[in-house]
């Protein structure tokens, strides 16, 4: 998870072709896939009941009416309006022809699978201030259903129990822990079954004081049965939660800042082997994310960026495998696990497989969490391999950045986030969707924009908007960036669909898709592959080779991966599309369907023999509106820049985004700043307020800067060139 980029400055790098093999020497690229092992006809099935399609997290779907032959026929079946402009990052579920997906903030929408009738919504009525903590947007992954009752998580850390004929509420929960304190967690995630458990983390490791765990609930009840902490809880206050964190506290610097939190949030990966009785969990990053500040050695840290087995029953550990001991680079291990069965010299073994934020893909012994093998699957500078046996990493100088700089392979943003892989077992193929972007990581503990309450912990600058200049009242004087990448081949972001073969641990093909934050997929035996992405195309791949088959024009980003189900003999591909997730404050780019058409929310279906969907009318052009007069000193505008930057330009940047550009304020919300930002008039739309931190003197500083920018903009765009 992670923070934007500082702005004004923005230049284009320049897009420069790394020829993948670099990363891959000793890689031979197949072109097909081998087939090792045969579904069976029992796996044949019409609904979709998990978010994954099944238990272990494959994305992958037996149905094969719409194939490498029929796709070009693929057109609209239907579309629902979710009444939201935020991202969408969840993949419905389909039990009896009903489509049930979860929006922003933990809005759940219940759909005709057919027709896309809305059926009803339940609405969590979640705490908007919780729009403030979330790191990367109000979003949400889905829902679980058992027995006709579905499990959903909101945003503010409510587990809710609906009913899924009625919509109605039949209980909820409190989840997060020490809520009076207000702690910025946050929820996200997808609810786990466990035979008689509900199981969820959350998210807010960026942040300052959070402490991740995993909590059983009840399925029947709500009540809690046990809470699994993930990083040790302040020595010097005494025992810990369980044995496991007794042994963790030692890997942590004796100067660790406790009251910092230690991170290790489980927001996304979680997943149930009810063969071994086994919990699986992904940790994220440490707190702060700089584990040497201040001249501190760091350690392990654990058990952050782990992947954890806990027994069901008891919520003890089984074994751990730490992916990146002493992180500082927010290499969260979160993602979502697959789980298959891998030949192997003495037959078939289960395995568990994650393709890690770090860049690399991991094969582990599901029973024992034995290292088996990884290799890169992306670009990545921050290791000099890893220890064969062991799968430890070796560590590169080059990026530790506790005293000055450094460019980063892979960004925070990682090689793989949540967007969902998929994994066809017939062919053993993972097809990864991958990211390929660098980043600028530096100390900022005695910088003006340090540590605050409900403020991301570390700062990180993407190259292109890494400015010395421009970032000198924020950070003192920076190295440029032709140093800083020397040596490296700097590129724009970009995103692959990566086809993995995870026995040999090779590359089977690769294809580049639209930008560097395109949508999890969704493999079938219909022998394809689908992709949304942020230029609102659902394109459609040979699983085979990486031919691009199809695309369908739907006229709004995506993200989610899609899905797919049978009603009636139909085969229908349904996706919730919406841009925004993990880079909360981007601009939407260029060809984006976000600029062209805006950003509104809707579940889209196709079918085979449909129309070209209906595309939603293009925005109005944006130009700027008159500025009031200016406010302030010279002195108030740039301590209002100062203060813009380290609170507010995560979510609001300078020109077309997700949220609202604050140079073009309406003489209203001029009227109301004030009580906008410090008394949270609009934290019902997540706007949260910031009374904790800032005074009535540094709001009005943050508006003078805001309407000087908004004058500066006001001209340049209405002088004529
Ligand atoms: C976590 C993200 C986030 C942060 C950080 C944030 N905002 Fe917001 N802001 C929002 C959201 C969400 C909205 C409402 C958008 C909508 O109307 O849908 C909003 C709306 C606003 C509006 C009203 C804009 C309009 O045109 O309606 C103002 C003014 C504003 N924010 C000021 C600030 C200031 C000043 C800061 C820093 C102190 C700040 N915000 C920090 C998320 C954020």
């Amino acid at each position: 998870m992670y923070r934007k980029v500082l702005h004004p400055p923005r230049f284009q790098l320049e897009e420069q072709k790394i020829p993948f093999r670099k990363f891959f020497p000793a890689l031979l690229v197949l072109a097909g896939a081998t087939t090792t092992i045969q579904t069976s006809a029992a796996d044949n099935r019409d609904d979709w009941p998990t978010t994954a399609g099944d238990g272990n997290g494959s994305y992958h779907s037996p149905l094969t009416d719409i194939n490498t032959t029929t796709v070009s026929r693929l057109g609209f079946a239907w579309d629902a309006a979710l009444h939201t402009h935020r991202g969408q990052e969840a993949t419905p579920v389909e039990v009896n022809g009903v489509l049930y997906g979860v929006g922003n903030f933990g809005r759940l929408y219940a759909v005709d699978g057919g027709t896309g009738k809305e059926l009803w919504t339940y609405d969590p009525a979640a705490d908007g201030q919780y729009g403030r903590y979330a790191c990367c947007d109000v979003v949400n992954r889905g829902v679980a259903i058992k027995n006709g009752i579905l499990y959903l998580e909101s945003l503010d850390g409510y587990l809710h129990a609906i009913d899924a004929g009625s919509g109605r509420l039949l209980w909820k929960v409190d989840t997060f822990p020490g809520r009076g304190s207000r702690l910025p967690y946050t929820s996200t995630g997808v609810p786990v079954i466990a035979g008689d458990l509900v199981l969820i983390g959350s998210g807010g490791g960026d942040f300052k004081g959070t402490r991740g765990y995993v909590a059983a609930f009840d399925a029947q009840s709500g009540a809690l049965r046990w809470r699994f902490y993930t990083v040790p809880r302040n020595p010097a206050l005494g025992q810990q939660d369980q044995p496991a964190l007794m042994a963790a506290v030692k890997t942590w610097d004796p100067r660790h800042q406790w009251e910092n939190g230690g991170g290790g949030t489980v927001w996304d990966g979680i997943s149930y082997d009810p063969a071994l009785d086994l919990i699986y969990i992904g940790t994220g990053n440490s707190s702060p994310y700089n584990i040497k500040e201040d001249g501190r050695t760091g350690g392990d840290d654990l058990y952050t960026d782990c992947i954890i087995a806990l027994h069901a029953k008891t919520g003890d550990m089984a074994w751990h495998f730490q992916v990146v001991p002493g992180d500082m680079w927010d290499f969260d291990s979160t993602q979502k696990f697959i789980f298959a069965d891998l030949p192997s010299k003495n037959g078939a073994r289960p395995v568990v497989m994650q393709a890690s934020k770090n860049g690399f893909f991991y094969v582990l012994d599901r029973r024992t969490g034995e290292f088996i093998s990884a290799r890169p699957f992306a670009s990545q500078n921050w290791t000099k391999g890893l220890d064969p046996k062991t799968g430890r990493p070796i560590l590169s100088e080059a990026v530790d950045y506790s005293t000055s700089p450094k460019l980063v392979f892979p960004w925070v943003g990682g090689a793989h986030s949540w967007q969902p892989m998929s994994f066809d077992a017939r062919s053993m193929s993972v097809f990864i969707p991958a990211q390929e972007w660098s980043e600028i990581m530096l100390d900022t503990s005695h910088r003006k924009a340090g540590m605050v309450e409900g403020e991301f912990n570390t700062n990180f600058i993407t190259p292109d908007g890494y400015d010395p200049a421009a970032l000198k009242s924020l950070y003192g004087s920076l190295p440029p960036l032709k140093a800083l990448a020397k040596g490296v081949t700097l590129q724009g972001r970009r995103g692959f669909i990566r086809a993995w073969d995870p026995v040999h641990q090779r590359l089977r093909w690769e294809t580049q898709t639209a930008s560097g934050w395109d949508g999890g997929l969704l493999s079938t035996d219909g022998g394809l592959v689908f992709q949304g992405d942020v230029n609102g195309m659902l394109n459609v791949y040979a699983s085979a080779t990486g031919t691009l088959l199809k695309s369908v024009a739907v006229g709004t980003s995506i993200m989610a991966a899609p899905m797919t189900y049978r009603i009636h003999g139909v085969q229908y591909i349904a996706v919730m599309a919406g841009y925004g997730g993990g880079d909360l404050g981007v601009l939407f780019p260029d060809k984006s369907a976000a600029l062209r058409y805006g950003n509104d929310n809707r579940i889209i279906a196709l079918r085979l023999d449909g129309p070209a969907p209906p595309l939603p009318a293009e925005r109005a052009s944006l130009t700027p509106v008159a500025p009031p007069a200016s406010m302030g000193s010279k002195e108030d505008i740039s301590e209002g820049s100062v203060l813009f930057n380290r609170f507010c330009a995560r979510c609001h940047v300078f020109g077309v985004g997700i949220l609202p550009d604050l140079r073009r304020l309406t003489p209203a919300k001029h009227e109301i700043f004030s009580a906008i930002v410090r008394q949270g008039v609009l934290s019902g739309a997540g706007m949260g307020r910031f009374d904790d931190v800032l005074s009535e003197k540094e709001v009005q500083e943050i508006h003078a800067y805001l309407i000087d920018e908004a004058r500066n903009d006001y001209r340049d765009k209405s002088t004529p060139k």
